[in-house]
C-alpha cells in the first residue's frame, strides 16, 4: 500500500479527538519492529530522535542527522501498511530559519514516504510551524520537556510545571497550523488543561491519562532499555530479559555440542 493510502491518515487522526477515540503511538527506527508494530494496530508510528540513545548508544538525541532520520525512517515506512509514520526533525535542521526547516522537512516527506514530521517547540517555533504547514507537510509539535533543550534544561527527565508557557506553546503550535502536540513530562492537570483548550489531538508521554492519545519509545515499552526505569513506563513485555536468557542458552548449547542436533543438521 502506497504511503498516501494508509488506514490512519491525518484527517482520521484529527478526528479520533472528535469522537473520543484514544490514539497509541509508539517509537520504532526500522522494518522489522515497525511491522510487527503495525501489525498489532498502532494508531501511528514515530521515528524519534530517541534513536540516538537507544539505537546509536549516545546520552543525548543531539547527534543525529538529518540523513540518519532519513534512512531510519525509509525502513519503519517499508515495514508499515496502516500506521501514520511521523519523523522527528533532529537538532539543528530546523532552528536556523523555517527556510531550512522547510528544506529539510520537505526532504523527509520526500525520501521517506512518511506522512509528517515533528520538531520542538510552540511559540518560538511558530513561523517555522506555518511555514510547513503553508508547504502541505503535516506537522505534529512537541512540548513541555524538550530532550534536544537538554543543556537548556540542565539534564533531560525534569517534569516542566510552567502550566501558563505550556498552554501558549501549545495554543502557538495549534494556531500555526500544528496537526497534532506531544506533551512530554507535565503535571496531569496541566496536560488535563491542554488537552481541553486545543482542538488538535494531544499526544502524551509522562503527562498523565487525559491527553487525547499516548506515545512511549518502543524499546522502552518492550522491556528492551533494562535499567531505565521513569515513573511513567510501564513495561508491557520483558523482552530485554529474554533475549537474554536465549542468547545465553545458545551460548551454553554451542559450547557443550548440544546444538546443531541431527534435527537442525541436513542429511
Ligand atoms: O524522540 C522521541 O522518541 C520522542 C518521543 C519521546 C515523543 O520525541
Amino acid at each position: 500500500m502506497s504511503p498516501t493510502h494508509r488506514p490512519v491518515s491525518v484527517p482520521s487522526f484529527c478526528a479520533a479527538k472528535e469522537s473520543g477515540q484514544k490514539l497509541a503511538m509508539v517509537t520504532a527506527y526500522d522494518t522489522l519492529w515497525a511491522s510487527l508494530m503495525d501489525a498489532a494496530g498502532i494508531d501511528s508510528i514515530l521515528v524519534g530522535d530517541s534513536l540516538g540513545m537507544v539505537v546509536q548508544g549516545n546520552s543525548t538525541t543531539l547527534p543525529v542527522t538529518l540523513d540518519e532520520m532519513i534512512y531510519h525512517a525509509k525502513m519503519v515506512v517499508r515495514g508499515t501498511k496502516r500506521a501514520l509514520v511521523v519523523v522527528d526533525l533532529p537538532f539543528m535542521t530546523y532552528q536556523v530559519s523555517p527556510q531550512q526547516a522547510l528544506e529539510n522537512a520537505g526532504r523527509i516527506i520526500k525520501e521517506t514516504g512518511a506522512s509528517a514530521v515533528k520538531l520542538e517547540g510552540g511559540i518560538h517555533q511558530q513561523e517555522t510551524i506555518q511555514k510547513l504547514a503553508d508547504a502541505e507537510i503535516p506537522v505534529m509539535a512537541h512540548v513541555g520537556m524538550k530532550p534536544q533543550s537538554v543543556h537548556q534544561l540542565g539534564g533531560m527527565g525534569k517534569i516542566q510545571r510552567d502550566e501558563t508557557r505550556i498552554l501558549a506553546d501549545a495554543k502557538a503550535a495549534e494556531e500555526a497550523g500544528a496537526f497534532s502536540i506531544v506533551l512530554e513530562l507535565i503535571p496531569s492537570s496541566v496536560a488535563k488543561t491542554v488537552t481541553e483548550s486545543v482542538k488538535i489531538p494531544t499526544i502524551g508521554i509522562g503527562a498523565g491519562p487525559d491527553c487525547d492519545g499516548q506515545v512511549l519509545v518502543g524499546p522502552d515499552m518492550l522491556g528492551l532499555t533494562e535499567g531505565f526505569h521513569p515513573k511513567f513506563l510501564k513495561h508491557y513485555a520483558e523482552l530485554g530479559k529474554m533475549a537474554r536468557e536465549a542468547t545465553e542458552k545458545y551460548v551454553a548449547e554451542v559450547k557443550s555440542g548440544t546444538y546443531p542436533s541431527a534435527e537442525h543438521s541436513h542429511e
